[in-house]
């Protein structure tokens, strides 16, 4: 049995904590034979444990305790801590694997609401699960999410080489916003859903531009954002994001226009990756 999980892009610039949006990236882990202890057999880097203390081990065991233990391969084309959700991915792949093994039969919504528990936040896990553009909150202990068909469109992502820790770009972020602030902040993003809703990618865009949440408090770590946003600009793309917490940014782009802009980014960035991705329409797949 095979579990394939998305990376995901979040924010989507005002849609902060709360709008996801799934890509071509994919974490599969190859569930093997019972055994005596956990192992997780990947070539991920040393920062990722190879025994039962791996995330997706300690989250699968969390909702089923009496799993026995099992040969797990896993691979991962989302990079790690650079905004494209592979924390999420390894939680929901946790969650995935313990559904089938120990025969759960969650429900959709009961994935995300465990996953979101367990992140914090749903914007990245939402549509690991559930595939697409989703829009969610968490209320408490209560997650509501919606899944929605996002416009079709061209993905450039800028992957610096460089990682931010979620935690470390979260440690920027106010602790409190005016009212009117949040009052402004929250209306660019109802217009944000609304134009992405319309099929408007150019209003939406713009509103994505608009951000008053969070890309303002980040933008010293992400030194790169006004630059791509303003190339991406010329070049005619609809708007240009943060990926998540970064350091990954994230421009829409018709795609008659992306190779171009995918040249220049090459050109002015030859330390990062620069890599065209589409939506990934369906979120976490078992395949048998
Ligand atoms: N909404 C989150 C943030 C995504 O921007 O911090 C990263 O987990």
């Amino acid at each position: 049995m095979q579990i394939r999980v998305p990376g995901t892009t979040a924010n989507l610039g005002p849609g902060f904590d709360s709008c996801g949006l799934a890509l071509n990236l994919y974490l599969t882990l190859t569930v093997g034979e019972v055994q005596d202890k956990w192992e997780v057999i990947h070539s991920l880097g040393e920062g990722i444990p190879v025994d039962q203390t791996n995330v997706i081990v300690t989250t699968a065991c969390k909702l089923c305790p009496d799993l026995e233990p099992r040969k797990l391969w896993m691979t991962s084309e989302v990079p790690s801590t650079r905004g494209l959700g592979s924390s999420s991915a390894a939680i929901v792949a946790g969650i995935e694997l313990a559904n089938q093994l120990g025969n759960l039969m969650l429900s959709q919504q009961e994935k995300v609401t465990y996953a979101t528990l367990m992140e914090g936040h749903p914007d990245n896990v939402a549509p690991a699960i559930l595939g697409d553009f989703v829009v969610a909150t968490k209320i408490e202990q209560e997650v509501y999410a919606v899944k929605h068909s996002f416009p079709e469109t061209g993905i450039l992502v800028c992957i610096p080489n460089g990682e931010l820790l979620t935690s470390e770009s979260r440690d920027v972020l106010p602790q409190t916003l005016t009212y009117s602030t949040a009052v402004t902040a929250s209306s660019i993003a109802n217009v944000m859903i609304s134009a992405i809703l319309a099929n408007d990618l150019s209003l939406a865009g713009k509103m994505m531009e608009q951000d008053l949440f969070h890309e303002y408090y980040r933008k010293n770590l992400i030194p790169h954002l006004s630059d791509i946003r303003e190339t991406a600009n010329q070049f005619g793309a609809y708007g240009t994001f943060l990926s998540g917490a970064g350091p990954t940014v994230l421009t829409l782009v018709p795609l008659a226009k992306l190779k171009k802009l995918q040249s220049k980014l090459e050109r002015n960035y030859p330390q990062a990756m620069i890599k065209e991705l589409e939506i990934e329409r369906n979120g976490v797949e078992v395949i048998h």
